[in-house]
């Protein structure tokens, strides 16, 4: 028995990935924990980045303003970095674009089991899109990654809740 890998009975583990692990991710993460507790589903959610230069910091200013526009907390999260663990601790890894996927394989462990994708892949018609990099952009890009991760948030709730 692997003591590192979570318990069934905690529902689904899935991790958010992105570059800083300080913008979209973060984002994913709040939106995707309103969405399972809203839906009453138990779910093992976490983020994080490829990079490393945000580590130890709380999400930037404009996504956690974004997060409390539609009433959700994400102050309190943390950065860290993707480590190959994470591929035996998480069933899902949901990369925001397709260089967090290739940075992710390049660390991806022979012994992985986490299904990696994109974001995206879970909506339908937008199979292969990128959630758009919001940190070099004005605050029109928080609403636009928020639009986005809700969509998956809402997405993954569906695919939980049929699935028992
Ligand atoms: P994120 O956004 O990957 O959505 O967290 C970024 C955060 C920081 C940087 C780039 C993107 N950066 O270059 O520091």
């Amino acid at each position: 028995m692997d003591n590192d890998r979570h318990d069934r009975k905690d529902g689904p583990a899935i991790l958010f990935l992105c570059l800083g692990n300080i913008c979209r991710s973060p984002l994913a993460e709040g939106a995707a924990r309103a969405a399972f507790d809203a839906a009453g589903i138990a779910a093992t959610l976490d983020s994080a980045g490829t990079g490393d230069w945000h580590v130890g910091r709380p999400p930037d200013a404009r996504a956690q303003a974004e997060a409390r526009r539609r009433g959700v907390d994400i102050g309190t999260l943390c950065a860290r970095q993707l480590v190959p663990e994470d591929f035996t601790r998480f069933d899902l890894i949901l990369a925001a674009d397709d260089q967090n996927l290739c940075d992710a394989r390049a660390i991806e462990p022979p012994a992985a089991t986490a299904r990696l994708m994109l974001m995206l892949d879970l909506v339908p018609g937008r199979a292969g899109e990128s959630v758009a990099d919001p940190y070099y952009g004005d605050d029109g890009g928080f609403a636009a990654t928020w639009a986005d991760v809700s969509a998956v948030a809402a997405a993954l709730v569906s695919a939980f809740a049929s699935s028992g």
